[in-house]
C-alpha cells in the first residue's frame, strides 16, 4: 500500500497546480542569455531547519543564481573582514530604489545596502582573494556549502552579462570614485558577474535557505557554511532590502527575510524553522518572480509563517518546579536522614526546564529565583529536556544566578552538556561566582549532593567514608551479637574499586551484600538505551537481598561509586542460617519488609508527583 502523502507535500503540490496557471510577468532579457529561459518553468521547494525536503515541479532545472548570491556573499564579507570594516563600506538601509540604481549615500558614496548592485559589488570586493580567480573560488566554495553540493559557473551567462554589464561597470567606477572600491573595479566586477552566473536549482535554494534558517549549519550535510553570529545580519538586510523597492509590501504580506534574482528565483527564510526556494522566470516590474511572490504569500497564509505573528509565551518552559519533597536523589538514606530531609526538604528547590530557552521563556524561569522564602538554600536545575538556548536567554539566567549567589544560596546545574553557551556566558558574566555553580551529569547526583549539604548543615549526615560494622546495617537491626558473628563467618568479605560492577542485570540472585564502606549505585537501562541511576547505597545498606524473596534474575546493575567493602552472604549461607532458628529469620525478614516498604512509599510519593 502506497504510504500516505505527507500533508506539507500535498499542500505544496496543490499550490503548484494552482499557481501554474498564472502567466503574468516577463522573462528578463537585459542579460541576453537569460532570455532563453522557458517561462513555464516552475518549482517550489521547502526545506525544514532539520533537513526535511518537500519539492514539486522543476526543482532540478538549472538556472543562474543572480542576486540571490548577494546575501551569501555579504556573509562571506562579514566573515573575511568583520562587521565594522564591512559597515565602513556598505550601509544597511533600504534604498527604496531599483536593484541597479546608481544610488550611493551622499557624502560618503557608501552604497545604501548589500542587496542592491552597488552594495553587492562592494561586498564582492571585500571577499578574501588576491584576484578574481581566488575571490570567485572562495564564493563558489561557500555557496556550495550552503547548497550542500559543489556548484559551478554557467559560463554562457557569465560571458553574456560581462559583455553587457555596462550599468554595473558604471556603478563600479562610481564606487571607485568614492574610494569604496580601493582598486580598479574590473577584477571585482568580473568576480561579481561570475558569482551571479553560478548555476543552481530550486532545490539548492531551498537547502541554502534552510541553512540560514538553521543558524548557518547546512541541515542536510551538517556543515557550518557561515558563522551563526553573522546570520542575523544577513537575514536583517534580506528582511529590509532583499526585495528592493517591493520590500515593504513583501514584509507586510509574507513576513520573512527573502532574496530574489532576475532569473526567477526567490529564497525565503523563517529563522529556526524553514527555508523556501521558488523558481519561475516570469518577473514583475521590480524584477521579482511573479509566481515566486504568490507562492510565498500563499505558504505564509496557509501555514501562518509571518515572522511578526505574535507567539504565545510558553510558560510550559518549566516542566516542574518544587522542593526536594518533589524530586529526590536516588540515594537511599537512613530513617533519621529521611525524616530530616522530609522536614527540611523545602530548603532545596528543584526546577526542570524544557523546550527552547529564549528571552521570554528564560525570563519566565528566572522568576523562580526571586523566591523570598529564607529557608530556601539551593536551586537544582535540570536542563536535560532543554532543546536550545540563545545568548539572551543565557544572559537572563546568568543575571538571575548572580543575585541568587550573592544572597549566599547555591545553584546546581544538571545535564547542560548540549548547551555549551550556558557555561560560556556564566563564565563571562560571573567571573568570581561561577565557581560556586556546580555542574552534574545527572539529576540524582545533583540532588544527592544537595541533600548531603543540607544534612551536613543539620549535622545529620552519615558519610559514606565512614565504615560500619555488620551490626549497624539496617537489615541487622535487632540481631544479637552471637548471630551477627555467625552471619559474619558465613559471609565473604569483598572489596571493589570505584567503577567495578558488583552484580549485572540478568545475574542469578546468588547472594546479597552488606555495604560496610564506600558508595555503590544501582543502574538500569532505559527504553532509549540510556543508563539511569535508580538508587545509591551508603554504608549500612544492603543490596541483592531480593534474592531472599524470589529467585528472579537481577533487574539492575550494581556499580561501585568509590572503593567499596562489603560482606557478601550467599543464598546458600542464608539457607544455612535458617537452621539457627526462626527468630533470626523473622528479625531479618521483618527488617527487610520495613526497608522495602520505606522504598515503596518513596517510590509512590515520587510517582504521585511525577503524575501530578
Ligand atoms: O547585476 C545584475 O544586474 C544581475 N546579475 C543580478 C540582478 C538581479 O538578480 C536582481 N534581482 N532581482
Amino acid at each position: 500500500m502506497k504510504p500516505p502523502m505527507p500533508p506539507i507535500q500535498r499542500i505544496v503540490e496543490s499550490l503548484h497546480a494552482k499557481l501554474k496557471e498564472n502567466h503574468d510577468g516577463e522573462v528578463a532579457t537585459y542579460i541576453p542569455e537569460l532570455g532563453k529561459a522557458d517561462p513555464a518553468w516552475f518549482g517550489i521547494c521547502l526545506v525544514t531547519a532539520d533537513g526535511q525536503i518537500y519539492q514539486v515541479g522543476d526543482c532540478d532545472q538549472d538556472f543562474t543564481i543572480q542576486s540571490i548570491s548577494k546575501p551569501f556573499v555579504y556573509g562571506i564579507a562579514l566573515e573575511d573582514k568583520g562587521k565594522d570594516a564591512v559597515l565602513e563600506k556598505i550601509w544597511m538601509e533600504p534604498s527604496g530604489e531599483a536593484f541597479n540604481a546608481i544610488s550611493l549615500r551622499p557624502g560618503t558614496g557608501k552604497p545604501e545596502n548589500p542587496m542592491i548592485n552597488a552594495g553587492a559589488i562592494t561586498a564582492t570586493s571585500l571577499v578574501n582573494g588576491e584576484d578574481t580567480e581566488q575571490k570567485i573560488a572562495r564564493i563558489v566554495e561557500v555557496l556550495g556549502k550552503h547548497a550542500g553540493r559543489a556548484l559551478e559557473i554557467e559560463d554562457s551567462v557569465y560571458r553574456s552579462e560581462s559583455s553587457t554589464g555596462h550599468r554595473n561597470r558604471a556603478i563600479g567606477y562610481m564606487l571607485r570614485n568614492f574610494e569604496i572600491l580601493e582598486e580598479d573595479p574590473h577584477a571585482t566586477l568580473e568576480a561579481y558577474f561570475m558569482q551571479c552566473s553560478i548555476s543552481v536549482t530550486c532545490r539548492d535554494l531551498g537547502i541554502m535557505a534552510a541553512t540560514l534558517a538553521n543558524g548557518g549549519v547546512n541541515p542536510c550535510t551538517g556543515e557550518q557554511a557561515v558563522s551563526r553570529k553573522y546570520v542575523e545580519n544577513v537575514l536583517s538586510v534580506m528582511g529590509s532590502c532583499g526585495m528592493y523597492d517591493a520590500a515593504g509590501e513583501w514584509i507586510y504580506n509574507v513576513g520573512m527575510p527573502a532574496k530574489s534574482g532576475v532569473s526567477g528565483g526567490i529564497l525565503a527564510v523563517l529563522p529556526g524553522q524553514l527555508g523556501i526556494g521558488v523558481f519561475s522566470p516570469r518577473l514583475d516590474p521590480c524584477g521579482n518572480s511573479v509566481r515566486g511572490i504568490e507562492t510565498c504569500r500563499e505558504i505564509t497564509r496557509q501555514f501562518g509563517l509571518h515572522m511578526f505573528q505574535v507567539p504565545r509565551l510558553t510558560t510550559s518552559v518549566i516542566r516542574r518546579v518544587g522542593s526536594r519533597a518533589h524530586s529526590r536523589s536516588s540515594r537511599l538514606r537512613s530513617p533519621e536522614e529521611m525524616d530530616a530531609l522530609r522536614e527540611s526538604g523545602e530548603a532545596i528547590r528543584v526546577m526542570e526546564l524544557q523546550g527552547d530557552l529564549l528571552f521570554g521563556t528564560a525570563e519566565f524561569a528566572s522568576r523562580e529565583f526571586t523566591v523570598t522564602d529564607e529557608d530556601v538554600r539551593e536551586m537544582v536545575m535540570d536542563f536535560s529536556r532543554v532543546t536550545g538556548m540563545n545568548e539572551s536567554a543565557a544572559n537572563v539566567l546568568a543575571m538571575a544566578f548572580s543575585t541568587w549567589l550573592e544572597s549566599g544560596r547555591r545553584i546546581s546545574i544538571c545535564r547542560c552538556e548540549r548547551l555549551p553557551l550556558l557555561k560560556e556566558v556564566l563564565h563571562k558574566c560571573l567571573p568570581e561566582d561561577w565557581q560556586k555553580v556546580s555542574f552534574y551529569d545527572d539529576m540524582p547526583a545533583a540532588l544527592e549532593e544537595a541533600e548531603n549539604v543540607l544534612l551536613d548543615e543539620l549535622n545529620l549526615r552519615r558519610h559514606s567514608a565512614e565504615a560500619v560494622g555488620l551490626g549497624q546495617c539496617q537489615l541487622m537491626k535487632g540481631v544479637d551479637v552471637e548471630s551477627l558473628k555467625v552471619i559474619e563467618e558465613l559471609s565473604e568479605r569483598m572489596t571493589f574499586s570505584d567503577g567495578d560492577s558488583l552484580m549485572k542485570v540478568g545475574d542469578p540472585p546468588d547472594g546479597m551484600h552488606f555495604l560496610l564502606r564506600g558508595k555503590a549505585s544501582a543502574w538500569i537501562e532505559t527504553e532509549t538505551g540510556n543508563e539511569r541511576r535508580v538508587a545509591t547505597f551508603s554504608p549500612g545498606m544492603t543490596f541483592g537481598e531480593m534474592g531472599l524473596i524470589n529467585d528472579s534474575p537481577r533487574s539492575a546493575e550494581i556499580r561501585a561509586d568509590s572503593d567499596v567493602e562489603t560482606l557478601m552472604l550467599s543464598m546458600k549461607s542464608f539457607d544455612h542460617l535458617q537452621l539457627s532458628g526462626p527468630e533470626l529469620l523473622n528479625t531479618i525478614l521483618g527488617n527487610l519488609s520495613q526497608i522495602l516498604s520505606d522504598r515503596l512509599r518513596e517510590a509512590n510519593d515520587e510517582l504521585a508527583l511525577i503524575n501530578a
